[in-house]
């Protein structure tokens, strides 16, 4: 029994910021940002919530995938920037959309949480605890960066982007691979709020995100290439058989240095970070969604998405593209 991907769909809030735009709010140039990051411009939220986002997202997956919302058996939302801590996104988004038989929560494995929610839903199929998954990753992280620290408020974008999978007999998801090092916390760090009850006194050290930018970058461009090549070991396939390789848009010099790594030109590793930023678990499901719905998935394709973040936490997944059955 496996798990394969039959609709995809994105949501992306209206407003869009210019690095130019940025440029009257910090000191920084489109020149800088382009030139470290490749980033051009992003969505941000003008009020847009990651519920609300996530939802759209899902419904233009579902019709993509041609099933109703009742027809889902599970609900998954990655997100690390929920406006609510309960009820959870998953369960206002089953709310908005009538997903009235779906199991719905929410998992968070910040930037690698599209693939670690992925791969649950593959272990419930694959168990034969649910039959389909909607999966979701959702962020509104302009609501977590200082606008005045220059480093991260310009790396960022808002968005969502769902896909709709059900279970198939062979093919489909060919393999996975998960990993965290939870000693490795401190270099890309938030703390929501200050928790206080009548013995404590929360102390909140910072409440938007903070980032060891140099930590990350090597982080990413070590970690990624070795979750990529176990994965792609465990399919029984070689990087050269992999036609695209749909990696978290951090920026396009980690995807660069993990394509040089993987002795592979970075033509095969689609980008869309220049035009929506970096969404966190948003990047892969909207990325993937545009390739869709611009008819660069073909049947059989083979893909690796790979997806890392705070945690820290990576992985990959490689899969056969097949819509049908
Ligand atoms: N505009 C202009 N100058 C800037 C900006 C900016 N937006 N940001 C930092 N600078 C300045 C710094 O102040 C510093 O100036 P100084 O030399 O006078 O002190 C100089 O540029 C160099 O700063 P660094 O932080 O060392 O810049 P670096 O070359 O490392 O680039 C960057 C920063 C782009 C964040 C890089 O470290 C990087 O790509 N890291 C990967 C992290 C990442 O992508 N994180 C995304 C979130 S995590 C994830 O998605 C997995």
């Amino acid at each position: 029994m496996s798990m394969r991907i039959i609709g995809t769909g994105s949501a992306l809030p209206e407003k869009y910021v210019t690095n130019n735009d940025l440029a009257e709010l910090v000191d920084t140039s489109d020149e800088w940002i382009r030139e470290r990051t490749g980033i051009g411009g992003r969505h941000v939220s003008t009020g847009e919530t990651v519920a609300e986002l996530a939802a759209l997202a899902c419904g233009r997956a579902l019709a993509d995938a041609g099933r109703r919302a009742d027809q889902v058996e599970l609900l998954i939302v990655a997100t690390c920037s929920p406006e609510t801590g309960i009820p959870s996104v998953a369960c206002q988004v089953q709310s908005s959309l009538g997903a009235v038989n779906a199991v719905a929560f929410d998992l968070n494995a910040a930037c690698a949480g599209f693939l670690f929610a992925l791969h649950t839903a593959w272990a419930y199929v694959q168990s034969g605890i649910c039959r389909n998954a909607l999966i979701v990753g959702a962020e509104v992280l302009s609501k977590l960066v200082d606008w005045t620290d220059r480093g991260t408020c310009i790396l960022f974008g808002d968005g969502a982007g769902a896909v709709f999978a059900e279970q198939c007999d062979r093919g489909g998801i060919l393999s996975f691979v998960q990993h965290s090092d939870g000693r490795k916390g401190e270099v890309l760090r938030c703390d929501s709020r200050a928790l206080t009850n009548p013995y404590v006194r929360g102390v909140m050290q910072s409440p938007w995100v903070k980032m060891d930018g140099r930590e990350v970058f090597s982080f990413a461009v070590r970690q990624v290439p070795t979750g990529i090549t176990e994965a792609l070991k465990q399919a029984h396939l070689k990087a050269e058989e992999v036609e695209l390789f749909v990696l978290h848009q951090a920026n396009f010099r980690i995807i660069e240095g993990i394509a040089r790594r993987l002795g592979l030109d970075a033509d095969r590793f689609p980008m869309n970070l220049d035009r929506v930023g970096n969404m966190s678990s948003a990047s892969i499901p909207v990325l993937l969604d545009e390739l869709n719905r611009a008819g660069r998935l073909k049947e059989g394709m083979k893909l690796v998405l790979s997806g890392f973040g705070a945690g820290l936490t990576w992985g990959a997944c490689v899969l056969n593209w097949q819509r049908e059955c």
